[in-house]
């Protein structure tokens, strides 16, 4: 009985969408007796008859700060699992600590013989801290701490508070490290770090890392032998303040294009995040949604005009719903390969057809609009990858503090396709979802 009834009104709802399609002039033809069409372009034609998808079922993707508990690390898979066209597009954190540490450990073995300034045997380093609750932050700052020997485990798991300052090595966040090099015995120590974060609470602050040399140089800077940074941003700052002038080496993370350059005059190194890959994917996640094709469209599997990415420069952890792009060390080896940050993936450079890729629209924020990374290196390459993906693309700059400053700019969510979200705080996640729910 009861199903009969829905029986019926499903052919109620069948005639009048007919009705609806044959009363509309272009989009008829399509969907009369196509049977070829997937779920969701039939999902996204139904709904239409009673007026737009609703903005809960619109495709999302997180991007650079993934949704998660910021004191324990924790994914935050309602947001990760939103809805079925949401995702996390980022980089792989462990991967790419491990790698900037490495990085910084293999200078010192080459460089034994100059490195200890003041040759008191002790490798004296710095450590500019981005944001204490971002676990990318964390992962890096536990990566140097891992690779160079001075981290001190709690629970199986690197501590990475700030220490301030440790200049006699008696603080109980890090530990002095022991390594032989040939056949002479050093000691490695954390001698001061600090998140670098400004009064207003912006962090990954380049200015306040620019200050924090200043303090650090002046009371201990003989000391000094190594700058380390979370970021590029951070690390410039420190070079161009302290560390170029001293001869200093100084790495950072991001491999933003002032970062390249400054390694012909002494800068450390950095990694490159693929930040290419993941503007990519930023997008493509979308447009493979709105397009109702397989997740893995134009990523794993060439799409219509030949775009497909090398399966070493990313790694799609489904459980997670999220895409992590893989890092590459950039240091006075390879750098000149690496000077344009914003230059786009050769092999994700095809536009997608017009007829068949229909332009949409998407609303996207950066949560900090003065973040050096976001800013000269992640956004211009989104802003290549739209007009390629045919994605018309509102783009808000945040203060880097407030999530409201934001949110509120996300007025009329029925105005677009597809949200793509950059979170000033990990945990944040319900501050968008519940503007979506509306
Ligand atoms: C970058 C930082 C940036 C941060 C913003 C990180 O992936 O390495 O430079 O400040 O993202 O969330
Ligand atoms: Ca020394």
């Amino acid at each position: 009985m009861k199903k009969k009834v829905i029986a019926t009104m499903m052919a109620a709802m069948l005639t009048f969408s007919l009705c609806a399609c044959g009363s509309s002039s272009s989009s008829s033809s399509s969907s009369e007796g196509d049977t070829g069409e997937s779920a969701a372009t039939e999902a996204a034609a139904e709904s239409s008859d009673s007026g737009e998808v609703a903005n809960k079922d619109k495709p999302l993707v997180w991007f650079n700060r993934q949704p998660s508990n910021s004191s324990t690390g924790e994914l935050d898979m309602t947001a990760l699992a939103y809805n079925e066209d949401t995702y996390y597009v980022g980089f792989d954190a462990n991967q790419g600590a491990e790698l900037q540490g490495t990085m910084v450990m293999d200078y010192i073995e080459a460089n034994i013989d100059t490195i200890d300034r003041n040759g008191d045997g002790i490798i004296g380093y710095v450590l500019a801290i981005g944001d204490i609750g971002h676990n990318d932050s964390i992962a890096r700052t536990r990566g140097v701490r891992s690779a160079l020997g001075t981290g001190v485990e709690t629970d199986g798991e690197i501590d990475s508070d700030p220490t301030g300052t440790n200049t006699d090595g008696s603080s109980s966040i890090v530990q002095d490290a022991e390594v032989t090099i040939n056949g002479q015995t050093y000691i490695i120590r954390e001698l001061a770090s600090q998140e670098m974060k400004n009064s207003a609470g912006t962090t990954w602050d380049a200015a306040t890392a620019g200050n924090a040399i200043g303090t650090w140089s002046s009371s201990f800077g003989e000391q000094i032998d190594i700058v380390v940074s979370n970021n590029d941003g951070m690390g410039m700052s420190m070079f161009n303040a302290w560390s170029n002038e001293n001869g200093v080496p100084t790495f950072g993370y991001d491999a933003n294009s002032d970062a390249v350059a400054a390694i012909a005059e002494g800068y450390g190194g950095t990694i490159n995040q693929h930040a290419d890959v993941q503007a990519y994917l930023t997008f493509r996640v979308i447009r493979n949604a709105l397009d109702g094709v397989d997740i893995d469209t134009g990523i794993g599997t060439e799409d219509d005009a030949g775009n497909v990415l090398p399966d070493d420069t990313y790694v799609y952890n489904e459980e997670e719903r999220s895409y992590y792009a893989l890092n590459v060390a950039v240091t006075a080896e390879n750098y000149t390969e690496f000077t344009d940050s914003t230059k786009i993936n050769d092999s994700v450079a095809n536009q997608l057809d017009e007829s068949a890729h229909a332009t949409k629209s998407v609303w996207l924020d950066i949560y900090n609009a003065s973040d050096n990374f976001l800013g000269s290196t992640y956004q211009p390459l989104l802003q290549s990858y739209d007009d390629l993906l045919n994605l018309d693309v509102e783009y808000i700059g945040g203060d880097g503090q407030t999530e409201s400053n934001i949110t509120n700019r996300l007025g009329n969510p029925s105005q677009y396709d597809a949200f793509a979200i950059n979170m000033v705080k990990t945990d944040n996640a319900a501050s968008y979802t519940s503007i979506l729910e509306q």
